[in-house]
């Protein structure tokens, strides 16, 4: 089904493919869903609301992702290269009989993200890049398990670190929770937003606009882009049945970042000020939203 205006007739079978008759199933949904529209919101495409089978499925593959950032955490200290974590991430997934999204995405070289310091995101293990006391890194695990796909990351902080950097540590983490409460159905991604950047500012720090999280479960980046710095009722509404990461990335410095030229992938804070992120995978339930992958 493309869209709210051809939706199946009340016995037939929903278009969601649960094998339920329509009205007994989305038809009270799809029609507040159209009600909103008629509003002039912006809401979900029809591919975007996932059945309870594919929930299900991602919700699967977010115990294998929550499960291989545990053993991340158990591991993780001084002296290790991000490359060991790399090795970890790889070996742990695999066992789970799963696959790291990340591997090949892009042309992305590794199976895992771990980004430190002054990096926003996207950094690249390598052999080079030894953790040592004081670093924040931010490792973002992502998996396939039978086709479905999860995400998360969290920040660790190796031994003690300064106070300005365990306090943004702990703010980023604070935005996602945030973000999270606000998290609702027939709220917008924009109350989400708005809760994330309140959290950031009333500490000091700003958010990132350029990157933001997305849908995720049938592929790795489905739409929409989920942003952190959009105002109160704008942007997409949220629906039982969409499944998107909330994964502010949080500045202790300006908002500004750069793009590290020579890998086309990794991500710097303009100023050189460190950055951190945490990140989930939730769907909208019919009361709130799950935490599928953290
Ligand atoms: N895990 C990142 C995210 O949160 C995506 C990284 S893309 C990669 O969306 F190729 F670098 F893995
Ligand atoms: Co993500």
């Amino acid at each position: 089904m493309e869209d709210w205006k051809h939706t199946p007739e009340r016995n037939a079978p929903c278009w969601c493919g649960s094998g339920k008759k329509y009205k007994l199933c989305h038809m009270r949904q799809d029609e507040r869903i159209r009600m909103w529209e008629r509003e002039g919101h912006i809401v979900p495409t029809p591919g975007m609301i996932k059945n309870e089978k594919q929930i299900d499925g991602i919700r699967e593959s977010g115990k294998i992702n929550t499960a291989v950032l545990d053993h991340v955490a158990a591991h993780i200290c001084a002296g290790m290269s991000t490359e060991q974590i790399d090795r970890l991430v790889e070996e742990k997934t695999r066992a789970f009989g799963a696959i790291p999204a990340p591997l090949g995405y892009e042309g992305f070289p590794k199976s895992v993200c771990t980004s430190l310091n002054d990096q926003v995101c996207h950094g690249i293990p390598s052999r080079d890049v030894i953790l040592k006391e004081g670093d924040i890194v931010n490792v973002d695990v992502s998996t396939i398990y039978r086709g479905y796909y999860s995400d998360s990351s969290r920040m660790f902080i190796i031994g003690e670190t300064t106070p300005e950097r365990a306090r943004l540590v702990q703010t980023a983490k604070e935005c996602m929770q945030a973000g999270i409460a606000q998290v609702k159905p027939w709220q917008f991604l924009g109350d989400m937003a708005d809760a994330v950047k309140q959290c950031a500012q009333k500490n000091g720090c700003s958010v990132v606009e350029e990157i933001g999280g997305h849908g995720v479960g049938l592929e790795f980046h489905e739409d929409p882009f989920v942003s952190y710095v959009a105002p109160k009722g704008t942007e997409m509404l949220m629906v039982p049945g969409m499944v998107f990461t909330i994964e502010p990335m949080i500045n202790a410095g300006t908002e500004e970042i750069c793009i590290d030229e020579e890998n086309g992938w990794t991500i710097y804070t303009q100023d050189g000020k460190p950055s951190a992120q945490w990140e989930v995978t939730v769907a909208v339930t019919l009361d709130g939203c799950e935490i599928l992958a953290w």
